[in-house]
C-alpha cells in the first residue's frame, strides 16, 4: 500500500506544482513593452502585457483590483515597488473586466472600451493626427499619447517633475479634492490653502510655488521615490519610499491638527486628536448615543428629544463648522446668543467666542465637524432635553484660566482702566484661593478626572498654520517697517532684534541673524519648521526674509519684554538714568499665582518642542532672557529652533566653544569631552530658571560675598536650606516671601522647588523628561524627595 500510494501522492504533488506554476508564472514575470502602437491593438487584460518605462521605474497596464482579480483598472504604477504603487489610473470608478479592451482605431483615436463599448478613458476624445502614434510611458511616470499626457489628468497623486498647471486630483474615496492645486476641499468648503498654487514637484522633494516658500519634505534632497496625495482621510501628503523598511513614510503633511480636516467625525460628534499626529478619535456630545453601525466616527443620534423644556449643555475648546448649516451672529454677550437658539426650534446648539469678537455662531439641525482644540478660544453649548442627565466631559476652561494665560490681568494698572483690572485681580485671585481652600483632594479629583484632556492640553495653543507657511519678506518692506533699523529693543547671541510695524499695523520684532550657515534653501526649511511650531507659549514667528545674504526673522512683538526685567532687582549703582526708571517702573514684583504660571507656561512650551513637534528640537538657550512676558504675563518662548540654523559651525564646535549662557549650562555640556547633547541638557537650564523665579535672583548673583568661593553652587545651597536646615523661605524671593503662607502658596512653591531640584541633577539621566516636569508642576505627578544637586566638575 504504502509503495503504491507514494508514488501517485508525489504525482499530484508535481501536477499541483505545475499548475500553480503555470498560474503564477503570468503575473510573476509579465511580457512587456516599450510602447503600444495601433499594430497592437486591442490590449486585453488577459494578455498580462505591461508597458514599461525605459528606466523600468514605472509600469502600465490592467491592474487587477486588489480584492478581486477580475476587475481591472487601467494604471500607472511604480514598478519595482509592491505597495500602495499606483500613481494614476484611466477607469478607478469603472473597474472592467477581462473582457475589456484599450484599443488604438483606424482613426488613431485611444480608447478604453468596457465590454459594451463605452470610451472609459478619462477624455472623452483622445486622437493622434498619424496611426503611427504611441502610447509611450515617461521615465517620470507620465503616460502620453500624441499630445495627450496623464500628467494634465492626474487621479490622487502627483509625481516629481510634474508641473501641477492648475489640475486638480481627488481622494479614491471621493471625498476630498485638492482643487486647482491649491485648495483642499470637502464639497464646497476649503479646510486648507496653500495659498498660491502649486507649480512644480521637483525631483529633489521640494514644491514650488509662486512668490512663497516652497513645500519642503523632511527627505529634501534625498534620492527617495516620492508621490504627493490626497489621501482617503482627506489630508495632502508626500509620502517617500523608504528602501530599507519597504514602506512608505510621509515626509510632510498638509494639516497637522488632523480634526481640522472637514468630516472625520460624523454629525453630533467632537474629533479628538489622540496625541500622535496621524491619528483622531471622535467621540459623541454629551447627549447623544453613537450611531450603531460604526460608532461615533459615523456620527451620533440624539437620546431624547428635546421637550418645550430644554437646557444647555457646556463644552469647553469644542468648535462646530457647520458651514451651510448655521447662522452667525453678532450678540452683545452670551445670554442673548442662548435666547436666540432658544427661540429658534431647529437651532440645536451654539458656539460662542471667547477671543473678544463676542461671535455667536447658531448651529441648525445638526451639530456637524465638532473639533475639540486646547487652542480654542471658543465653548460650544448643546441644545439637550430639560431631564437629560449626561454631562459634559469637555470641561478644562476654569483650569486653563488658572495657569495659563487668557487671564487679563495686569501689575500695572493703567489709569483708565482702574476698575475693571482690579475687580479682574480679585477675580482671578478668588478662584485661585478657592481653588486652595478646597485643598488637595479637590484638585486631585479635578485632575484625575481630566487626565485625557490635560495630557492633550500640552499643546495648548496649537492652531493651524497660517496659508502658506511663514510670509517671505522682502528686505525693502523689513527696512520700512523698522525706520531702517532705528530702534534696537535686544542684542542677543543670535543677532540684534529690532522693533517695527508693518503695513497692515502689526507690531513686529524683527531679527537680523548673524552667523547663519548654510543656503537659502536651508534657510527656509528651518524657518518653515521653526513657523509650524505652535503653541501659546512660544513666540510666533510671522515670517522672514533671505536676500541680499541677509537672514531676518520676524516676530510678534510683546511689548513687557523678558521675564529678567520683572524678576531680577537692579542694584548696580552705574545703572544709567534710564535704567533707574525701568526699575522704579518695576515695583510690583510678580506675585506667585503670576511665577507659578509663567513656569508651567515654559515647561509646557519646552515639553511642547522636546516631545510633540514633529521635528525634536532642542532649545539649547533657556533662560530669563528668552522667556517674554505678554500684556497678562503669558509667557512666550524665544529663540526655539535657532540652534539648527547654526548646524555647521556646530560639527566643529571646538571645546572652547560651548553653546548657552554660563550659569543655565548643565554640567555635562561643559565638562570635557561630551559631545552629545539631549534634552535633559534643557531641563536643566528650565530648572534654573525655576529656582530664579522662586528666588528672584540671578543663580549666579546670589550671596554676593560669598559667590568668589569656588564651590558655592546655587542649587546645592537652596536644597541645603529647604530641605536640611527647613528653612524653604530663606530660598524665596524677599519681596513676596511673607505673602508664602499667608497668601496659601505653600503647595504651589513647594511643588516648584521640588521640581527644579529634580531638573538641576548633576547626571542627566536623573532629570525628568521635560513632560514629566510639566506633570510635576501640575501637581499631577508625585514628587519624590528630591536628592541634593552638586556639581562636581567645578573641583575636577
Ligand atoms: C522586458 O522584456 C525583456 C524581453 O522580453 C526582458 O529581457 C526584460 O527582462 C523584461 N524586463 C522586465 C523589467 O521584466
Ligand atoms: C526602483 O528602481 C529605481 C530605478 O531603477 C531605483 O532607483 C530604486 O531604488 C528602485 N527601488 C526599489 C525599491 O527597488
Ligand atoms: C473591493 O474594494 C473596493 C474598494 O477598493 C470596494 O469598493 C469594493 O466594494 C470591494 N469589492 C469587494 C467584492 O469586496
Ligand atoms: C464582462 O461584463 C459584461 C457586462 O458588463 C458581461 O457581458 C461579460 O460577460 C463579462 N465578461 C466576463 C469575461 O466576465
Ligand atoms: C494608417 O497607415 C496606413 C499605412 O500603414 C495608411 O495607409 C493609412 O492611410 C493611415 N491612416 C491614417 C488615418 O493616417
Ligand atoms: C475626435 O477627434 C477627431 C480629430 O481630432 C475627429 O475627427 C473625430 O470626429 C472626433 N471624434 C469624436 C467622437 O468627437
Ligand atoms: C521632466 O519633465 C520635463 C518637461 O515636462 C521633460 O522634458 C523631462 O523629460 C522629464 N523628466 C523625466 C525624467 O521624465
Ligand atoms: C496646462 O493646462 C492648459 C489648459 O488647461 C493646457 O492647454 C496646457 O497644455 C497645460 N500645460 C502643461 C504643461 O501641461
Ligand atoms: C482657494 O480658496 C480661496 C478661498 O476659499 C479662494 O479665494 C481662492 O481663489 C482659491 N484658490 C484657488 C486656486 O482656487
Ligand atoms: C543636494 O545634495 C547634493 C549632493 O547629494 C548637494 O551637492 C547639493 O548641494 C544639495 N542641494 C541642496 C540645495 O542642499
Ligand atoms: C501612525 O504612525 C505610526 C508610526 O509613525 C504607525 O505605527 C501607525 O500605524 C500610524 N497610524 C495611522 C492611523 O496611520
Ligand atoms: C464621559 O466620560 C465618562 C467616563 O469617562 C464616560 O463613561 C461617558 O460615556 C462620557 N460621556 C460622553 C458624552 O462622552
Amino acid at each position: 500500500m504504502f509503495f503504491h500510494a507514494a508514488p501517485l501522492s508525489i504525482l499530484i504533488l508535481i501536477l499541483l506544482l505545475l499548475l500553480s506554476l503555470a498560474a503564477a508564472q503570468p503575473t510573476t514575470n509579465p511580457h512587456n513593452f516599450s510602447s503600444f502602437s495601433i499594430s497592437q491593438s486591442p490590449w486585453r487584460p488577459t494578455q498580462n502585457l505591461i508597458l514599461l518605462s525605459p528606466n523600468s521605474l514605472f509600469a502600465a497596464g490592467f491592474h487587477p483590483l486588489p480584492n478581486n482579480s477580475n476587475l481591472f483598472i487601467f494604471s500607472v504604477w511604480y514598478f519595482n515597488i509592491s505597495t500602495d504603487n499606483v500613481v494614476w489610473s484611466a477607469n478607478r470608478l469603472h473597474p472592467v473586466n477581462r473582457s475589456a479592451a484599450l484599443v488604438i482605431t483606424a482613426t488613431g483615436q485611444l480608447r478604453l472600451n468596457d465590454p459594451s463599448g463605452r470610451n472609459l478613458w478619462p477624455s472623452n476624445n483622445v486622437s493622434a493626427n498619424s496611426n503611427s502614434t504611441q502610447l509611450i510611458l515617461r521615465d517620470d511616470g507620465d503616460l502620453i499619447y500624441g499630445t495627450w499626457e496623464s500628467f494634465q489628468f492626474p487621479t490622487n497623486t502627483f509625481l516629481p517633475n510634474h508641473t501641477f498647471n492648475g489640475t486638480t486630483i481627488v481622494s479614491n474615496n471621493r471625498k476630498y479634492s485638492f482643487v486647482n492645486s491649491a485648495n483642499l476641499t470637502f464639497g464646497t468648503e476649503t479646510y486648507w490653502t496653500s495659498g498660491n498654487p502649486f507649480q512644480n514637484f521637483q525631483i529633489d522633494g521640494q514644491i514650488i510655488i509662486n512668490n512663497q516658500i516652497p513645500v519642503i519634505p523632511s527627505d529634501f534632497n534625498s534620492t527617495r521615490l516620492r508621490k504627493l496625495v490626497v489621501d482617503d482621510d482627506g489630508n495632502l501628503k508626500i509620502f517617500s519610499f523608504n528602501p530599507n523598511w519597504l514602506r512608505w513614510d510621509v515626509v510632510w503633511q498638509a494639516h497637522v491638527e488632523l480634526c481640522h480636516i472637514l468630516d472625520t467625525c460624523g454629525p453630533n460628534s467632537v474629533c479628538m486628536s489622540s496625541g500622535s499626529y496621524n491619528s483622531t478619535y471622535c467621540v459623541c456630545a454629551p447627549g447623544f448615543s453613537p450611531d450603531p453601525r460604526g460608532g461615533a466616527r459615523q456620527g451620533c443620534h440624539r437620546k431624547l428629544n428635546v421637550s418645550s423644556k430644554a437646557k444647555f449643555l457646556q463644552l469647553d475648546f469644542v468648535n462646530f463648522r457647520g458651514g451651510v448649516k448655521q447662522i452667525s451672529l453678532q450678540t452683545p454677550n452670551i445670554s442673548v446668543c442662548q435666547a436666540d437658539c432658544l427661540k429658534n426650534s431647529s437651532c440645536v446648539g451654539y458656539t460662542f467666542s471667547f477671543d473678544g469678537s463676542a461671535q455667536c455662531v447658531l448651529q441648525l439641525d445638526i451639530l456637524s465637524n465638532g473639533l475639540w482644540s486646547p487652542g480654542m478660544k471658543a465653548a460650544a453649548f448643546v441644545k439637550v432635553d430639560n431631564s437629560e442627565t449626561d454631562r459634559s466631559n469637555f470641561t478644562g476652561m476654569m483650569y486653563k484660566l488658572q495657569t495659563t494665560c487668557p487671564v487679563r490681568i495686569t501689575i500695572r494698572p493703567p489709569p483708565v482702566n482702574k476698575d475693571n483690572t482690579t475687580r479682574n485681580i480679585l477675580i482671578i485671585s478668588t478662584i485661585f484661593v478657592a481653588e486652595l481652600i478646597t485643598g488637595a483632594v479637590f484638585f486631585w479629583a479635578f485632575l484625575k478626572r481630566f487626565v485625557k484632556y490635560r495630557d492633550m492640553a500640552r499643546t495648548l495653543g496649537l492652531e493651524s498654520l497660517p496659508a502658506g507657511g511663514p510670509k517671505r519678506f522682502n528686505y525693502a518692506e523689513l527696512k520700512t517697517a523698522t525706520n531702517d533699523f532705528s530702534t534696537c529693543i535686544g542684542r542677543g547671541g543670535f543677532g540684534e532684534v529690532f522693533k517695527g510695524e508693518l503695513p497692515d499695523k502689526r507690531v513686529v520684532a524683527v531679527k537680523c541673524l548673524k552667523n547663519v550657515a548654510g543656503g537659502d534653501r536651508d534657510f527656509w526649511a528651518e524657518v518653515t519648521i521653526i513657523a509650524r511650531m505652535h503653541h501659546l507659549n512660544l513666540l510666533r514667528l510671522w515670517g522672514f526674509c533671505a536676500e541680499k545674504g541677509q537672514r531676518i526673522l520676524v516676530y510678534e512683538h510683546i511689548p513687557n519684554g523678558s521675564l529678567d526685567k520683572f524678576l531680577f532687582v537692579k542694584h548696580s549703582p552705574s545703572d544709567s538714568e534710564k535704567d533707574e526708571r525701568e526699575t522704579e517702573e518695576q515695583s510690583s514684583p510678580l506675585d506667585w499665582s503670576i511665577r507659578y504660571r509663567i513656569a508651567i507656561g515654559v515647561a509646557r512650551a519646552i515639553a511642547y518642542l522636546h516631545e510633540e513637534c514633529l521635528e525634536w528640537v532642542l532649545h539649547r538657550d533657556i533662560k530669563p532672557e528668552n522667556i517674554l512676558l505678554d500684556n497678562d504675563f503669558c509667557p512666550k518662548l524665544s529663540d526655539f529652533g535657532l540652534s539648527k540654523l547654526r548646524k555647521n559651525e556646530d560639527t566643529t564646535v571646538s571645546m572652547s566653544r560651548i553653546r548657552g549662557t554660563p550659569g543655565y549650562v548643565a554640567p555635562e555640556l561643559v565638562k570635557l569631552g561630551s559631545n552629545s547633547i539631549t534634552t535633559k541638557a534643557d531641563v536643566y537650564s528650565f530648572g534654573m530658571v525655576l529656582l530664579e523665579i522662586i528666588s528672584g535672583t540671578r543663580n549666579f548673583e546670589i550671596k554676593r560675598s560669598t559667590v568668589e568661593s569656588a564651590d558655592w553652587y546655587f542649587p546645592g545651597w537652596a536644597f541645603e536650606k529647604a530641605f536640611v536646615e527647613e528653612k524653604m523661605k530663606e530660598i524665596l524671593d524677599g519681596r513676596i516671601r511673607e505673602e508664602y503662607e499667608s497668601g496659601g502658596h505653600v503647595s504651589i512653591v513647594n511643588r516648584m522647588v521640588q521640581t527644579a531640584m529634580w531638573c538641576v541633577q548633576n547626571q542627566p539621566e536623573k532629570r525628568p523628561s521635560m513632560g514629566k516636569v510639566v506633570k510635576m508642576l501640575e501637581g499631577k505627578l508625585e514628587i519624590p524627595p528630591p536628592e541634593k544637586p552638586s556639581i562636581y566638575f567645578l573641583s575636577e
